[in-house]
């Protein structure tokens, strides 16, 4: 086995986490379909695939390694928001929560001179500075639109998802 024993375990609970947050967006995706705001749905379902992707690629890197994936119990996601800036306040608070908690994995792997960990883990690093930048764009757009005026907020997310599809296209 590469990693110790308690590296596992952490990135074991890091798995559930990543899942968690999967399940999270969907549930804030399908918010913003029943308030009939299609651009900022699909933002969120975007961002539970990519959530599910983090999740896999813990639990590659952690079969790499030689270790035991043990995916936990995820909790129930919240369901329900009571208007668009509630529903991406959530988001971030989960950006920047699990900012800290890949933070305390790379602190683990350092403490641990697990340079095979730390390297994989850089990857979240980079990841998680432009997840919470994003996402806190995202809220101030929703703030300075208003309630009443989401319609922008839709039109200025269906601008990022064309120059996000073209970027795919020329990649
Ligand atoms: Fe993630
Ligand atoms: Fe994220």
């Amino acid at each position: 086995m590469l990693f110790s024993q308690s590296m596992n375990a952490a990135i074991n609970a890091q798995i559930g986490r990543e899942f968690g947050a999967s399940l999270q967006y969907v549930s804030i995706a399908s918010y913003f379909d029943r308030e009939s705001l299609p651009q900022l749905a699909s933002h969120f379902y975007r961002q539970a695939d990519e959530e599910r992707d983090h999740a896999m690629r813990f639990v590659h890197f952690v079969n790499d390694a030689g270790g035991h994936v043990r995916i936990p119990a995820v909790p129930e996601p919240q369901p329900d928001f009571a208007s668009a800036e509630e529903a991406v306040q959530l988001a971030l608070k989960w950006e920047e929560t699990v900012t800290r908690q890949i933070n305390d994995l790379v602190d683990l792997a350092l403490k641990e001179n697990d340079h095979i960990s730390k390297s994989f883990l850089d990857w979240f690093v980079t990841e998680q500075l432009e997840e919470v930048s994003s996402m806190d764009t995202l809220l101030n757009t929703i703030r300075r639109a208003g309630p009443l005026g989401l319609l922008f907020v839709e039109a200025y997310i269906a601008r990022g998802n064309k120059q996000a599809a073209a970027n795919e296209a020329s990649a």
